[in-house]
């Protein structure tokens, strides 16, 4: 090095000193998109429940302090009062270049910041709440032990009221204990992997949707379920803290509008029933919402619906799935809901519609999100814009050779956070068929769960269709006689192949993975990792062009047109959204800065999809029977 570089060198030294090591800058990932560099240090300022809002809250969303722990020993000497090493973005994935830090192996880990609230909050009770934390947590305020969590997919509420001291800091300290799939650990973890490669991606480890503190009075409204239904019949749970019936008043406004058209009394902790007339029905095409407020003593909430009813038929000899009575052909991607800067927090909510809209400019009506869950705020991005969503629950790792199916303790935990998918999410007009299993993963063979886990489902709601096993191992549970094949659909149709089986007409036909052709991009648009670009070829098919990869979108879609004409097809989810890592397969790249379909014909061929279904469901002679 020459002697004038010194200077140089002896200044940067000086400012990394000065910013400290641990300081928040976004670490540049393998790939961006236009919003990396524009999330800043306020990330998600929405109020995040928005079926289920109070008006006063406080976001903590923001930077905090991280440190990584070794193991879970480490609850035993928590670091109270200490200043954690780096700090770190709420909310985020360790492993994303958002977080500032983007790790590996964060299987154990500390998060500090803290929060004051107001004293005119005193005399109420103090929630704090956490969207999602993945996959354990132990929050402590002040010291003292005020919560634990497990699963890496729900909300979950701590009443830290005898922790809070008001006007001043309250230090809140949350311990993550994120396994994936280390060791021989069987839990709900999706797409995540320790060991990324082709199909498995990057996993999300820590505190990746909003935090957020809210005071309510001593008996207070801790969930709500609400389901309206096409003959204006809404059916409410008001839930509470004490559980004890008490009395609770719902009020319906005009679409858009401040009027009342509606308010009843019930009573908390039980279902109530009442009736609203002349309301516009919830659809893909007219996906019209009324606003909603919930008084329970002193709490009062706001929340939303739509009216609309899934069943299904048989309508000219074949059974298909109906929205507010009509057939309807149900056509979307598959979901995966991962970024480059965020892996499973989307940088924004900007970001997270900007998916939605562009597959509902492409004529979609639904998508698939696959073995994830989503914030609160995508839900209500698919009921404000009209998607019908397939929604899996989160799979277990997938067989490997005969290991990792789950013991009796690990089914339990499964069904448990089966549980708490439908319960937190069944109010979201939206949802329209919940997945029990994906393609054999995690799934016993003996005695069939199955059948009982799709009772159990049928049984927190049965308001929906339910799609027991989407793939692979179908023994007759469910509403769905659902084919997975690459790249040709086998929907509803006369032939099949080895891991699917033959199409039972007792049930709806649906193709539930079809599709996934890639097309090979440069590396600008890739995830820039060479163990992942190693796998691109792993892809069921690559075309050269984008030319190519259309004319076979088109020979694809044609097809699965061809099996609604012809034969018991009912529905299809194309492979997929976005790519993700090493799979290159998506309409638009991961970084989404290219578009790959040629959008009139892709407009054309859905809309193809639709007519065939219609045209198959009505004539002068038709018949339906309602199952
Ligand atoms: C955790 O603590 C237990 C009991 O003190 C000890 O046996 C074990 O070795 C510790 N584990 C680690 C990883 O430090
Ligand atoms: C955390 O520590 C483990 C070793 O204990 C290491 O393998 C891992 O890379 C670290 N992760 C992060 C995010 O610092
Ligand atoms: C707070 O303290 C009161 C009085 O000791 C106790 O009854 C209550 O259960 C505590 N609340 C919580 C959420 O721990
Ligand atoms: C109302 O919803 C509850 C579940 O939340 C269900 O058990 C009950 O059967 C429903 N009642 C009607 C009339 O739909
Ligand atoms: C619900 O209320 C919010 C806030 O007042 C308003 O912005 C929104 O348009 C309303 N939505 C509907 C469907 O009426
Ligand atoms: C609901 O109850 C409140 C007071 O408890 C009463 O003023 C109101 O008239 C009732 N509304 C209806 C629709 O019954
Ligand atoms: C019209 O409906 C009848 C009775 O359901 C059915 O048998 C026939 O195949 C239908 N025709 C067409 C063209 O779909
Ligand atoms: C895909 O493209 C990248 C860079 O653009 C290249 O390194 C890689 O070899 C290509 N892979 C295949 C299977 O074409
Ligand atoms: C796939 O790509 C890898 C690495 O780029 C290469 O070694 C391998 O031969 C390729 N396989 C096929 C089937 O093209
Ligand atoms: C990203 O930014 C470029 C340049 O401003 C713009 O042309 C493009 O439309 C943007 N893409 C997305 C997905 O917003
Ligand atoms: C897109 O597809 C339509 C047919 O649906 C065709 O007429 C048009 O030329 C295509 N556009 C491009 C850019 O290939």
């Amino acid at each position: 090095m020459r002697i004038t570089n010194g200077l140089i060198l002896l200044r940067l030294v000086a400012l990394a000193v000065a910013q400290g090591s641990g300081t928040y800058s976004v670490k540049t990932p393998p790939l961006t998109t236009n919003w990396t560099f524009e999330v800043g240090t306020n990330p998600w300022p929405e109020y995040p429940r928005p079926q289920m809002q109070r008006s006063q809250w406080q976001n903590l969303n923001g930077i905090w302090r991280y440190e990584n722990a070794t193991s879970l020993n480490a609850t035993s000497d928590p670091p109270f009062s200490q200043t954690l090493e780096n700090e770190v973005l709420v909310p985020s994935c360790l492993e994303s270049g958002l977080s500032g830090i983007m790790g590996s192996y964060a299987l154990y880990s500390w998060f500090s910041t803290s929060f004051t609230v107001p004293s005119s909050w005193s005399g109420n009770q103090i929630l704090l709440n956490f969207g999602a934390v993945d996959y354990e947590a132990t929050v402590y305020v002040n010291g003292q032990q005020a919560g634990f969590n497990r699963g890496g997919y729900y909300q979950f509420t701590v009443d830290v009221t005898n922790a809070t001291k008001f006007d001043e800091a309250n230090e809140l300290l949350v311990f993550v204990h994120d396994p994936t799939d280390s060791g021989d650990y069987v839990i709900p973890i999706g797409k995540q992997t320790l060991r990324p490669s082709h199909i498995f991606y990057t996993p999300c480890s820590g505190i990746w949707q909003s935090v957020w503190v809210e005071p309510a009075p001593a008996n207070y409204i801790t969930a709500l379920d609400v389901n309206a239904n096409m003959d204006g019949q809404v059916n409410v749970t008001v839930h509470s803290s004490s559980g004890a019936a008490s009395p609770v008043s719902v009020t319906i406004y005009e679409s858009g509008g401040e009027k009342a058209i509606a308010t009843t009394n019930g009573t908390s902790d039980s279902p109530f029933q009442f009736t609203v007339s002349s309301t516009s029905l919830w659809s893909p095409d007219s996906p019209t919402l009324y606003n909603m407020s919930i008084s329970f003593g002193s709490d009062t909430v706001r929340s939303y619906t739509g009216f609309r009813t899934i069943s299904k038929g048989e309508v000219n000899g074949v059974v298909r799935p109906l929205l507010n009575g009509e057939p309807l052909f149900m056509f979307g991607t598959l979901d995966q809901g991962f970024w480059p800067d965020g892996i499973y927090t989307p940088p924004s909510r900007e970001a997270m519609v900007y998916d939605l809209d562009v597959l509902k400019s492409l004529g979609f009506n639904m998508l698939r999100k696959h073995i994830k869950v989503e914030n609160d705020l995508f839900y209500q991005a698919c009921d404000q814009m009209g998607l019908l969503l397939i929604q899996d629950m989160p799979a277990l790792r997938p067989l490997q050779g005969d290991q990792y199916l789950p013991n009796a303790d690990q089914q339990a935990e499964f069904t448990r956070q089966l549980e708490l998918l439908v319960n937190q999410h069944k109010s979201y007009p939206s949802i329209v068929t919940w997945v029990i299993y994906n393609e054999g993963w995690g799934q016993l063979i003996d005695g069939y769960p199955e059948f009982g886990l799709t009772d159990l489902v049928n049984s927190l709601d049965g308001t929906r269709l339910i799609d027991s096993t989407t793939g692979w191992f179908d023994h007759g549970a469910g509403d769905f006689s659902d084919n997975h094949h690459y790249a040709n659909p086998q929907c509803g149709s006369p032939f099949y192949s080895i891991q699917s089986s033959p199409y039972d007409p007792a049930r709806i036909g649906i193709q539930g993975e079809f599709g996934g052709i890639g097309q090979n991009v440069s590396i600008e648009h890739l995830w820039n990792n060479q163990a992942a670009i190693n796998t691109i070829n792993q892809t069921y098919e690559i075309d050269e062009t984008i030319d190519a990869w259309n004319y076979r979108g088109h020979k694809l879609l044609t097809e699965l047109k061809e099996q609604t004409e012809i034969y018991a097809c009912s529905g299809g989810v194309w492979t997929q959204t976005t790519d993700v890592e090493g799979e290159v397969n998506g309409l638009l790249t991961y970084d989404r800065r290219v578009l790959r379909t040629n959008i009139t014909q892709w407009k054309d061929d859905i809309q193809a999809l639709y007519d065939a279904l219609k045209s198959r469901s009505s004539n002068s002679t038709s018949t339906m029977r309602m199952l």
